[in-house]
């Protein structure tokens, strides 16, 4: 009795502990699906990638892939051996299947079709009785991506470099922008900026600053790496626009001489005034002086006759004086003539500089125009 008891125990024991190990063994198996990110472009049939690891037949059991962002979040579901369509989300309806012959190996791959932009987001493939669960994050690439455009941005005095600018639209992931000069180097350039289009997809540019040490020719090359595509300009930057460059220069070397002109003809035209200023004074004082010496001289004549002669010469002193006084008083005018007119020869030379400086701006606009229509050819 005791033995048949034992017995029948031990038998309950090991179906018992059979069980748990097919049941620990069931709770292994896990389901892999991918860390990186499936990338589609719009159009494209697509498979995500979900399987049991270590492999065991699925056939029989209750598949599920969902979609949790949404509201019905059933994008597929396996059932009794067959798909269930009645909860199906619509967005998927008639889109996707499983690969029925790989069930039986654990593999519960399913395959999208015809990808739109709107099938992007988190996908989870689940089998309720395992308890286990993987995801996959598709990535829907846009096929908008436009070439870059190339323009002239402006001039960078500090480097004595001229800045390009580079703009592309369309992108979907986030791209890279890549500027290279003629032999394929990369340049450094400026920080990416990447602005989000009210399509969703990506704009960006960048800014790079190049010299004549850098040859003439540049390439702005956008590419996106996950989706393998790559668009590219390039742009010739003309020997004599780097002149223009230096001409650019030349002309601030320009605005800096007229200005310490200018200061100096401020200066000349004060001590001008000042110069005025103390020879009216001294004109005066000389008035004064010869009224003085005629009073006396009136006053001499009543007494002595004598003194007559000596009044006479004095007269004729005070005369050679005055003579002397209105000489001096006429160079001085000829001398301020002459300085007159430096002042409007100066003023004349600065307006031809001047003239020549909205020559050579203008001479930049029209390159610049000429470039920017180049670019645009490209
Ligand atoms: C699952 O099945 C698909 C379709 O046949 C196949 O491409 C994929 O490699 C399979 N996965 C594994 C892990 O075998
Ligand atoms: C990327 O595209 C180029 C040409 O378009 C092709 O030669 C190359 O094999 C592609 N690479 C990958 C990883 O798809």
């Amino acid at each position: 009795m005791n033995r048949l008891c034992i017995r029948s125990s031990l038998r309950t024991i090991s179906v018992l502990v059979v069980h748990l190990l097919i049941h620990v063994c069931e709770g292994q198996s896990q389901l892999i699906g991918s860390v990186q990110p499936i990338v589609a472009r719009v159009g494209d049939d697509i498979m995500f990638p979900c399987h049991l690891e270590p492999a065991m037949d699925v056939a029989a059991k209750t598949l599920e892939w969902t979609r949790p962002d949404l509201n019905n979040i059933f994008v597929h579901v396996w059932r009794s051996g067959q798909e269930l369509v009645k909860t199906k989300h619509p967005l998927y309806t008639g889109r996707t299947s499983l690969f029925t012959d790989e069930l039986k190996h654990g593999n519960m791959s399913l395959k999208l079709s015809g990808v739109k932009l709107s099938d992007k987001g988190t996908y989870k493939c689940f089998i309720p009785d395992l308890r286990t669960q993987s995801t996959v994050e598709v990535v829907v690439a846009s096929d908008a991506a436009a070439p870059p455009v190339i323009s002239f941005s402006g001039v960078d005095e500090s480097s004595n470099g001229v800045v390009l600018h580079c703009e592309s639209k369309g992108w979907y992931p986030e791209p890279e922008v890549l500027w290279l000069d003629g032999e394929g180097n990369v340049l450094s350039a400026g920080p990416t900026e990447t602005v989000r289009g009210p399509d969703d997809l990506y704009i960006v540019s960048s800014r790079v600053t190049v010299n004549k040490r850098h040859g003439h020719r540049f390439t702005c090359r956008v590419q996106q790496n996950i989706i393998n595509q790559t668009r590219e300009t390039h742009i010739d930057v003309p020997d004599d626009f780097f002149k223009v460059q230096s001409r650019c220069s030349a002309t601030t070397v320009g605005l800096a001489v007229s200005l310490v002109v200018c200061i100096m003809l401020i200066l000349l035209l004060l001590l001008l005034l000042w110069k005025k200023k103390i020879i009216s004074k001294t004109n005066q004082m000389n008035e004064v002086e010869s009224k003085d010496q005629k009073d006396d001289n009136a006053e001499t004549e009543f007494l002595t006759e004598d003194s007559q002669k000596e009044t006479e010469q004095l007269e004729e002193e005070i005369r050679d004086t005055n003579n002397q006084l209105q000489e001096e008083n006429q160079k001085e005018e000829g001398a301020e003539k002459e300085l007159e007119e430096e002042i409007k020869d100066t003023n004349n030379q600065l307006q031809e500089e001047n003239q020549k400086e909205e020559g050579a701006e203008k001479e930049v606009k029209t390159l610049k125009n000429s470039l920017e229509s180049a670019c645009f050819i490209q």
